[in-house]
């Protein structure tokens, strides 16, 4: 799917041949001498359609436009929220048969945000898993032109908004694949892939390599499983070898039974979702390769089942990880932490200047948060809001959650230096704790993407959260900020609050 600017005034729009035309109208529309803006008046004087957002009026081979069908939308305040929610009432006529070629149109000149936005919607809404449908078809649409007067500004939106739906597509993609269809070797061929593009490099380490480097950890979770491990490592350089990276840690569990203590079947199969964190890695990647932004970025992903089988890790069982500490796995369910763990420690490596694990870590975190914002966590109060204002402007929102040392308690064990579990209150919280042990002096979050990475239910399928907040945050800090003016001034003032905080959120800086 292909994304086109052109500038067309009322008449080339009204002239331009399309299979559907969206034409978004804001509040306080305005009608001009044309006819579509004409017809749009009319039918909101006869109430048959409103500017609110996600209010729609579908028209039919209309006297004077070239488009076959044209749909109305209302875009409300014209907020990106707004956006999207009038390209959600979009959805059904931008998936409807013989729908190849779309036109993006606005009542009132739009801003580069909210183009970006709806193009995004574009993507979302007609996404299709086919890789093992026998009958499926191939996506419909190819190409989508976005009409403005003016091009000029909005260039750098649309070849953004480009390179984030490859990036958001290809994690729904990875995600969606059967675990028979997505094994660790698999999405190490995915990431080997990505190293194509300029200034991507890729590097996969085999099970002799992860044991010399004393992954006692990952390797445990692995062993359960007859599908070898594998510890994928992406290079993005696009600034300076000296400037320190930002390192993405994805939890790549390609399926997740629980292990011996294994789970009850009904919805069992979601766990081949387990992988979403190291799929937003892969996704991040893709969409760096195309935006090539001056900034440096290492992606980790330990990747491989955990299993029920007569080599499984059991209960009770001590490990030591990379780092030294020995963990006594208490639930062999808890599987997550046990290989992000041996990947916080290789990240020490690369002297890195701020480190994101992503992961479906807990079912508490959905529990606590749901479906609408990821759970946040963070030694550092700069990195927290950084990542929390790049997830409310992508409309891929997180939210902080408590790191208190009162709640590593429960994770005390007689037999080794701490257990992998700490009962069930506060899940998402201990977790966090547990993997906060194996944090250096490095400004870290993790994003617990338990409940955002998937829909259940009738929609069941990948999202691609978070990679429009990951890709967000990073090129916030990818080139040193140009004159920003009263934006970037701030910032000298949240310098002297937080102590911890200095330039560790601005990895580009
Ligand atoms: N992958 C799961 C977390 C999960 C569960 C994500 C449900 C989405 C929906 C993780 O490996 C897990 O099993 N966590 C356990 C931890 C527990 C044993 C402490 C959980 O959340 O139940
Ligand atoms: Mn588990
Ligand atoms: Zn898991």
């Amino acid at each position: 799917m292909n994304f086109e600017l052109k500038p067309l005034g009322a008449a080339g729009l009204a002239a331009d041949k399309s299979d559907l035309l969206l034409y978004l109208v804001g509040d306080g529309f305005a009608p001009g001498s044309d006819a579509l803006s004409a017809l749009t008046a009319q039918a909101l004087k006869a109430g048959d359609f409103a500017t609110q957002a996600g209010k729609s009026l579908a028209l039919y081979q209309v006297p004077g436009l070239s488009a076959r069908r044209v749909l109305l939308l209302g875009a409300g305040d014209a907020s990106a929220r707004s956006v999207r929610q009038a390209l959600n009432a979009a959805s059904a006529a931008l998936r409807a048969p013989k729908t190849a070629r779309v036109v993006l149109a606005w009542a009132q000149a739009p801003t580069p945000e909210a183009v970006a936005t709806a193009l995004q919607g574009v993507a979302e809404a007609t996404y299709a898993y086919t890789l093992t449908k026998s009958k499926a078809e191939a996506r419909q649409l190819q190409k989508v032109r976005v009409a403005v007067a003016d091009t000029a500004d909005m260039r750098a939106a649309v070849l953004r908004a480009q390179a984030l739906v490859a990036g958001v597509e290809l994690a729904r993609e990875w995600g969606n694949r059967p675990a028979n269809h997505a094994t660790p070797s698999m999405l190490a061929t995915a990431a080997r892939a990505l190293a194509k593009h300029r200034n991507v490099q890729c590097r996969v380490l085999e099970e002799p390599a992860i044991r010399k480097l004393g992954m006692g950890a990952f390797l445990a979770v692995a062993r359960g499983s007859e599908e070898a491990p594998r510890f994928i490592e992406l290079r993005y350089e696009g600034a300076a070898k000296q400037q320190a990276p930002v390192v993405l840690v994805g939890k790549g569990i390609t399926f997740d039974t629980g292990g011996i203590s294994i789970k009850p079947a009904p919805e069992m199969d979601e766990m081949k979702f387990d992988m979403c964190g190291a799929a937003s890695v892969l996704g991040v990647f893709q969409a760096l390769a195309v935006l090539q932004p001056a900034i440096n970025v290492v992606g980790l992903i330990p990747a491989c089942e955990n299993m029920p089988d007569g080599r499984a890790l059991k209960p009770g069982d001590v490990v030591t990880s990379m780092s030294g500490l020995t963990i006594e796995v208490l639930n062999t369910d808890a599987e997550g932490r046990l290989i992000l763990c041996d990947a916080l420690a290789y990240a020490d490596r690369f002297k890195p200047a701020a480190v994101v694990d992503i992961a479906t870590l807990t079912g508490a975190c959905v529990i606590a948060l749901g479906g609408v914002r990821s759970g946040l966590f963070s030694n550092n109060d700069g990195l927290a809001a950084s990542l929390q204002a790049a997830g409310d402007a992508a409309l891929d929102p997180c939210w902080r959650m408590p790191l208190d040392d009162d709640y590593a308690e429960g994770l005390k064990s007689p037999f080794a230096d701490m257990g992998n579990v700490a009962g069930r209150a506060a899940g998402s919280v201990t977790a966090a704790k547990f993997l906060q042990r194996f944090v250096k002096d490095w400004p870290w979050a993790h994003l617990d993407i338990a409940g955002t990475a998937w829909r259940g239910g009738a929609q069941k399928g990948a999202s691609g959260r978070p990679v429009p907040l990951l890709l967000e945050y990073l090129l916030r800090h990818a080139s040193p900020p140009p004159a920003q003016g009263a934006a970037e001034k701030p910032r000298a003032a949240r310098k002297t609050r937080a102590s911890r905080t200095s330039a560790a959120h601005t990895p580009g800086a």
